[in-house]
């Protein structure tokens, strides 16, 4: 019997670690609640709002969110873009070649996007751009580096420019790297005296310091979300345009997963069925050993 207990334990955990991430810059939760039927409302209203005039979501239907959401048909025709009926897919608005001229890349389909790339990257990624006035959109982002996206939810967000503390990270790193080249350069030259090659080996011995002491430093902006000072204000302040967020990718991690919002009712059911069947397997086992001890 506790083994059997210890058994269902351990298998347990295994299901959670499946769905990890990988790390970003931003590397804050997105923290989303599957539940929340109002937040994935404001998703889908944002999605159709920001999102929907470049990709497409070719598995989703509207009426399928619509009822899933607890939608009424009035809220669903809203989503819809162009000439769609409530029936069709999230197809996409704009034509392939003209993205592909545009961009440079095709928007992808974001019907599985939450599934692909996580949760976590999502939120990350959309709170993540920042002005770099030398990409053809005039922003770059952290998470999703040299990005052919622009930043279309600016509006919202408003600008934001990497923070000082983040630049004097990076600037230790990369003037680090360099400094470091260097010394390695002399270290292999067979014209260095034996006393430069050991002064040039404390030198990079103390520079990877240097370069690991940053790299802490910008993990921990990174999951403080202190990497952005905000230079032009948006509609929103940053705790709502974190919300907004949210809301967006707890709608499209929906997208990605559809039976998710019923999985956990279901899983609920099965709990009780696997005690039901557990209390009746100790039942019939007692039932069993009686007569065996008997003999
Ligand atoms: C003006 C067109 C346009 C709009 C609007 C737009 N995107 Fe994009 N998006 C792109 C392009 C182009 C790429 C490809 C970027 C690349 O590969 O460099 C992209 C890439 C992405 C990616 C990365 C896909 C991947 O896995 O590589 C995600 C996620 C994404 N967009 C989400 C969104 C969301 C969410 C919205 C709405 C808030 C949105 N996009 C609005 C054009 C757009």
């Amino acid at each position: 019997m506790k083994k059997l207990i210890s058994a269902i334990l351990f298998l347990l955990p295994v299901a959670a670690l499946a769905a990890g991430g990988g790390t970003t810059h931003p590397n804050q939760k997105a923290n989303i609640n599957y539940s929340d039927k109002a937040s994935l409302q404001n998703g889908a209203k944002l999605y159709a709002n920001y999102c929907q005039g470049c990709h497409s979501m070719q598995y989703v239907r509207y009426s399928r969110i619509a009822q899933d959401l607890d939608l009424t048909e009035e809220e669903a025709e809203q989503l819809i873009l162009g000439e769609g009926k409530l029936g069709d897919t999230m197809d996409k608005a704009m034509d392939p070649d003209l993205a592909k001229k545009w961009f440079g890349v095709n928007p992808l389909d974001l019907s599985l996007a939450a599934r692909v790339r996580g949760n976590d990257w999502l939120y990350n990624y959309l709170r993540a751009f920042y002005i770099d006035k030398s990409r053809p959109f005039d922003v770059n982002n952290t998470v999703f580096p040299g990005v052919g996206m622009p930043h279309i939810l600016a509006d919202l967000q408003g600008l934001q420019v990497k923070s000082d503390e983040l630049l004097a990270a990076e600037e230790v790193i990369s003037m680090g790297k360099a400094r470091m080249d260097e010394l390695k350069a002399a270290i292999k030259d067979p014209e260095s005296s034996a006393e430069a090659v050991a002064k040039a080996e404390e030198g990079v011995a103390l520079i990877e310091e240097e370069i690991h002491d940053a790299q802490l430093e910008i993990a921990r902006l990174s999951r403080e979300g202190k990497m952005f000072t905000i230079v032009e204000e948006g509609e929103m302040t940053p705790e709502e345009y974190d919300h907004a967020v949210r809301d967006l990718v707890a709608f499209m991690a929906y997208t990605a997963n559809p039976v998710k919002l019923k999985s956990k009712a279901i899983g609920l059911w099965v709990m009780l069925f696997l005690l039901i069947l557990l209390v009746l397997a100790y039942f019939l086992k007692k039932e069993f050993w009686k007569d065996i001890k008997k003999k």
